[in-house]
Parts: C-alpha cells; structure tokens; sequence
C-alpha cells in the first residue's frame, strides 16, 4: 500500500456550476490536502484539519503555491493527425483531401504508427490531458499503437479503427465486413484492458455506405459498453452532401439513429448544425457532444451553441480536435470556446469553463464514476498548474486574489508552460 499526501491549492468541480450555485459546484482548498492511497483519492481537505492525523510514514509532496486540478479530458481528437496541425487555407471536405488523408496513409506502417503515438502520448502528458477519445486511423495496427502507448503510460484512453468504405482514397478503404471483423477483433483484445476502453468509429456517415453503418449498429449492440464516436454537423458542405446521399433520412443525426448508433456511449463531434428534434434524440438517448471550438474556428465552421446543448441536458465535454484543432492544451481550447460563445452572446466563466474540461468531459464520456473530481474513490489523475513563465500570465494572476479570476486569467493567457506536473493514479507521469 502506497499513500502519498499531496499539499497544495486545490480547485475541483462537484458539479456543473452551469446548473447549480458555485458554493455546491466548485471546492477551492487555499492549503489544501490530497491523500491518494494506491492511486485512487482517500481524501481531499484542508492541510490544517488533516496534517494532525497523519501517520508519520506517508509520503509527503509539497506542492505549496502552486494548484491541483483534476487532470484534463479531450473529448475528440485525432493521434494520426499532430504532424499536420496547422495545415494552410482548406475548409472541412478539401482539408481531409489534401493533408487529413495523406498523413493517415503513412499509418500501414507500425514502426511509424508506433513512432507517432508514442509522441502523441508524451504531448497530452506533458499538456495535461489525461484521459482522451482518440480516432486512430483505417489500419488496426494503428489502434494497437495507441493503446500500447497508453497502456504503458497507465492513461486512461478510448480509441477505435476508422471505418470508411465510401468517398475516400481506396487504400484508406475497408468494407462493411472487415470494418465489422476488424472492428470486434480489437474490441476483444482492448476493450476493459486496464484503463483503456474501445470505440466503434465510422469517421462520418459521408465516407460509410448503408451496409457499413448497419454493420457497426450491429456490433454497438453486441456491445453495448463499447462507445461509438464520429463527427456530426460540423460544416454546411458536409451537410449537404448528407441530404444527398441518405435521402430518406430526416437529419444528419437521423442517419446515424436509424443504424443504432446514438445512445449512452455515443460521442459526437461539432454538432454544429442540428435542430431542435435532433437535440432532443439525443438527450433522450443519452448521448454526448464535444464541442471543439478551436478546429470549428481553424476550420471556418461555425459556432457551437452550448447554451442550446445545455438547455436539451445534453452531456457535452470539450474536445481539442487536432489536426483541425490547433492545440492540443485544454487552456488553449478554452479561451477558443470563451470567444466562440461570445460571438453569440454567451459567457463561459472560469470555473463552467474548468468544469468542460474536467468533470464535464468525465460525463460526457460516462466515466464520471472513476474521474473528474477528488471524490474519494476516484482515481488520481491530476495536474499542478503554476502561472508559467510568461511574465504577463505570471503578473496578471498575481495582480487578483479572487480564485474564479484567476483561473479565467490562466485559461486565457495559459498554455503548456503552466502544466508544471502530471500525475496518473497518483503517479508523476510527466513533470518539467
Ligand atoms: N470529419 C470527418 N473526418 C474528420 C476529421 O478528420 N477531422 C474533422 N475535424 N472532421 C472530420
Ligand atoms: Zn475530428
């Protein structure tokens, strides 16, 4: 049994401070307390009620004048993707044509899949990201990439082969039937394996053929722990392009209904473009949303209404989106969603915005049971922040006392420079 006492600030959600006050949505300890005893959260309090009681031969860390923070949840992104970040001048349909496709073809290789998610791996560490929904690409020995380099990290990580099987380059294609075989096969050797977990992924209903969505249907209710994730809605020229090849169904989101595949477990990306019945379905089938503010400005797609997500009750988590999005730092996301809903006259204070990138994305991927929050019980991913070295970041925090303005001050000025340590289970995974 290994129990370390970790001392430092302390900020947490208990709930979403969208829908309750903040003195029951959020817990900020000035000289707080964590006891993790084998990985998993004893405690959380206040050193002065807890450092009594304390049996002398616990590890102690100080992190004093620093803050611990649940660790961060990205909702959508794609590990074959990080060598074309930033990629120049495409909308959507061409930007998957001239670079999302070419990268994702080098990914017959092991060796190079091997190469990429070992980095992609280091890089949400080193950035605070320690849980993910991560697309790997068509080739299943991508899937195993990642995986490995999560399993051997301890990171908590769900990811799936692509399927595509229509309106894509032939050696990015499967079929209906190897999306299906391939698809249970890695279901059986990754699924429930540590902290990783599988995810049917048909990229979007463009590039499947009905046989090819009916097909991972038929596997999500075999399974119905595994998750699903794809893109919904997220840019006008997609959308119409769906209209034209599924004439017969009502909505974007109503393709993917009529083959099964939105229910708990279903996570969307974008959902920019959806109706009021669309929002609906999905709240009632208890699927979620990740809302990816920096690719759907990078992408010139359009503003997500979190506001309309909120009022359906749909669970909604942030997702950082590489290589459409620009960033794989969860701060960085942030201050992209900041600007996105005040575009549409809508706010995102601090601690909502800490609460997207933390429990809300925990919910969103239903493991709100096992992380989010230092409930006792729950696993002890977390990070430690620090102003950084950016003297403006470090004068602007230093200028307030006031906790919810200086965690807005470090999610608009912050990046990777203020991660100053991550742990998974109560374990140092990555520090400066
Ligand atoms: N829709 C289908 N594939 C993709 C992708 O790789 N990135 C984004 N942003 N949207 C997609
Ligand atoms: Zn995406």
């Amino acid at each position: 049994m290994t129990v370390t006492a970790f001392r430092s600030s302390v900020f947490h959600c208990l709930s979403d401070p969208g829908s309750f006050s903040n003195d029951e949505a959020v817990e900020y300890l000035d000289d707080g307390l964590l006891i993790v005893n084998d990985g998993i959260v004893e405690v959380l309090g206040n050193a002065s009620d807890l450092m009594p009681g304390l049996s002398k031969n616990i590890e102690h860390v100080d992190l004093r004048g620093k803050l611990i923070v649940p660790g961060f949840v990205d909702c959508h992104v794609h590990y074959p993707q990080v060598d074309i970040i930033a990629s120049y001048g495409e909308q959507l349909l061409d930007w998957l044509n001239k670079y999302a496709y070419p990268v994702e073809k080098k990914f017959a290789d092991p060796a190079h899949a091997q190469a990429v998610a070992e980095f992609f791996a280091d890089e949400l560490l080193r950035n605070g990201t320690t849980t993910a929904l991560v697309f790997a690409t068509v080739h299943p020995t991508s899937v195993d990439a990642i995986f490995e380099a999560a399993k051997k990290r301890n990171m908590r990580l769900i990811s799936g082969k692509v399927l595509m099987d229509r309106n894509c380059p032939e050696d990015l294609s499967d079929t209906a039937e190897s999306a299906y075989s391939e698809s249970k096969s890695l279901i059986e050797k990754w699924h429930g394996d540590g902290r990783l977990s599988y995810a049917i992924t048909p990229r979007f209903a463009v590039t499947s053929t009905d046989e090819q969505l009916a097909a991972a249907g038929r596997l999500a209710s075999e399974y119905p722990d595994v998750y699903v994730h794809t893109h919904l809605a997220e840019n006008t020229q997609e959308v119409d392009l769906i209209s034209q090849q599924f004439p017969d169904s009502r909505s974007y989101l109503d393709v993917y209904d009529q083959n099964n595949l939105v229910r708990d477990r279903s996570v969307f990306a974008h959902c920019l473009h959806l109706d009021h019945q669309d929002r609906n379905i999905m709240a009632a089938k208890n699927a979620s949303i990740a809302f990816c503010p920096s690719s759907n400005l990078f992408l010139g797609s359009g503003l997500f209404d979190l506001q309309a997500a909120r009022d359906s009750s749909i669970r909604t988590g942030i997702g950082s989106d590489v290589g459409g999005g620009t960033s794989l730092n969860q701060l960085r996301t942030l201050s992209e969603a900041y600007k996105v809903l005040q575009l549409q006259g809508q706010s995102l204070p601090a601690y909502a915005a800490f609460y997207l990138a933390t429990l809300g994305g925990a919910e969103a991927l239903s493991l709100d049971d096992k992380i989010g929050n230092f409930e006792r019980g729950k696993e002890a991913d977390f990070i430690v922040l620090d102003s950084g070295t950016a003297s403006i970041t470090r004068r602007r925090i230093a200028s307030t006392d006031d906790v919810a303005e200086k965690l807005f001050a470090l999610m608009m000025l912050g990046d990777d420079r203020a991660v100053c340590a991550t742990y998974l289970a109560g374990k140092e995974a990555w520090s400066i």
